[in-house]
């Protein structure tokens, strides 16, 4: 049940509370309620609601500063205000402020669930839209593929010119950029779809089957080839060949591949009849293959064969703008796999992941979504449900959660004294009041110790123990 939407109810008058917590419990949502401003802002600190319903006329805290404050801290969240029967004013300055919607008292029941319901579809449409706009963007079919970035469009307009080429294409980038994504787009929307597409890594295979895997065998060219079978580049015939790390090639076959390519046919291993072929070439690699022709791991005829035309993959950390991209794209995909209602990212979360380096790159970032996805409980994911890498909290060393920095800021001096005090206060407790000891466990020397515990106004040591 953990899925359902949840809404706070914000009034002071028991009676309509309760009637507005039954009526949008029965209609399946999951109900909070407040009956000051003050306890409701205790909760929303808590809790990430999808929608608030608050009564503007409040003591203390009203409605209006709710609104700004939710507005603040958690932009997406619709707010209703509950109106009574005060002036139209009222609700106009309540839409300006970015209210959602108003209701009057007394409650037209029917009308409040159409409301909310509707409040529920624009937070949905919200999360999609970041991902349409995408789509609506790119007039790419390439659609499965995310990237917005000046890198990427680059990227998707060279793949546009030679998707329905034969051109032989060599695939750059550092481990998890989606090499083989682009490797099978470019089949799969060329006009050899119909046909096979085969991939090869050939850092997977053990050096010495690699070459009958790729140019095939006949019965007893060795031991262990009890059969005639073709090579990948034989079932790959009118289709896409994928050489996948093709680094890792050793270079007696890389002498060999060079060959099938220049002549377009085969020989399969232990026979001297040639088999045609009409095969696309595509290779990818992780490695720099100029250092490697350096090292002399690498031919440098080869390389010239395979890199007619070169696709670079960025880096994810060279195209920022297209991490938040990335994540919802993952989001929407693993909710949906693990059948949960859509979450969302905290502005904060995501700016922790857009400032990390990603030195997986997508994979990383898919990988990370699906593991958070799975260990979230509530339907926000916030910045401590991160890994601790990415800027996500160690449970461990979470001691003194800094308060947030909002937009009305911080005292700075203020908050790490009352850190240094916390820190102090429990060190003390550890060590039934001993000084010296307290000042080891901090890592302090005793001196610079008491001199903290009297510029932060601790007791002199009359309630505490004077053992020390
Ligand atoms: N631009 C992208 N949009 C959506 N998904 C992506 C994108 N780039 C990569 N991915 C996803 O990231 C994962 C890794 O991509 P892929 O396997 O193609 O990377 P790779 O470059 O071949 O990595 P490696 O060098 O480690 O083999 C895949 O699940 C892929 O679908
Ligand atoms: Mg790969």
């Amino acid at each position: 049940m953990k899925n359902r939407s949840k809404i706070l109810v914000i009034e002071d008058e028991l009676e309509s509370r309760e009637a507005l917590t039954l009526l949008l419990e029965s209609a399946g949502y999951q109900v909070h309620s407040a009956e000051s401003g003050e306890e409701a802002l205790e909760l929303l600190r808590k809790n990430p609601f999808e929608i608030v319903i608050s009564d503007l006329l409040l003591p203390g805290v009203s409605g209006i500063d709710i609104l700004k404050s939710i507005k603040e801290d958690s932009p997406h969240t619709s707010v209703i205000l509950i109106t009574g029967n005060t002036s139209a004013e009222t609700a106009v300055e309540a839409m300006k402020e970015g209210a959602f919607d108003y209701i009057t008292k007394p409650f037209n029941f029917e009308k409040l669930k159409v409301q909310v319901a509707k409040a529920m579809e624009k937070n949905r449409l919200i999360a999609e839209n970041i991902y349409l706009r995408q789509q609506l963007h790119g007039k790419y079919r390439f659609d499965n593929i995310i990237g917005n970035s000046p890198l990427m469009q680059q990227v998707f307009s060279r793949m546009e010119k030679i998707v329905n080429t034969d051109s032989t294409i060599l695939i750059l980038g550092e481990s998890g950029t989606g090499k083989e994504l682009v490797a099978k787009a470019l089949h799969f929307n060329g006009n050899r779809r119909e046909k096979p597409f085969v991939a090869l890594n050939c850092g997977a295979i053990p050096t010495d089957l690699l070459e009958s895997e790729l140019f095939g065998h006949a019965r007893g060219s060795f031991t262990g080839a009890v059969a005639d079978k073709p090579g990948k580049f034989e079932v790959a015939n009118n289709g896409t060949i994928f050489l996948d790390e093709i680094a890792t090639m050793p270079m007696h076959l890389q002498m060999k591949l060079l060959r099938v390519l220049q002549e377009q046919e085969v020989e399969r291993v232990g026979t001297s009849r040639s088999i045609e072929l009409n095969v696309r070439v595509i290779s990818a690699t992780n490695a720099v293959l100029e250092n490697e022709i350096k090292a002399g791991r690498f031919r440098e005829d080869l390389f010239y064969r395979l890199n007619v035309i070169p696709i670079h993959l960025p880096a994810l950390r060279e195209r920022r703008e297209d991490m938040p991209l990335l994540a919802q794209h993952f989001l929407q995909r693993i909710c949906k796999e693990m059948n949960r209602s859509l979450m969302s990212i905290s502005p904060d979360a995501m700016h922790a992941l857009e400032a990390y380096h990603w030195p997986g790159n997508v994979r990383e970032m898919e990988n990370v979504i699906e593991r958070v996805v799975a260990l979230t409980e509530g339907d926000v994911i916030r910045r401590q449900d991160l890994p601790a890498d990415i800027g996500g909290m160690d449970p461990q060393d979470s001691i003194f959660p800094y308060p947030r920095i909002t937009e009305k800021g911080i005292d700075f001096g203020r908050t790490i004294e009352e850190i240094e005090r916390r820190m102090i206060r429990d060190a003390l407790e550890k060590t039934g009041g001993v000084k010296a000891r307290a000042a080891s466990l901090l890592k302090l020397n005793r001196t610079t110790l008491v001199e903290k515990m009297k510029r932060l106004g601790f007791p002199n040591g009359n309630n505490l123990s004077s053992r020390t």
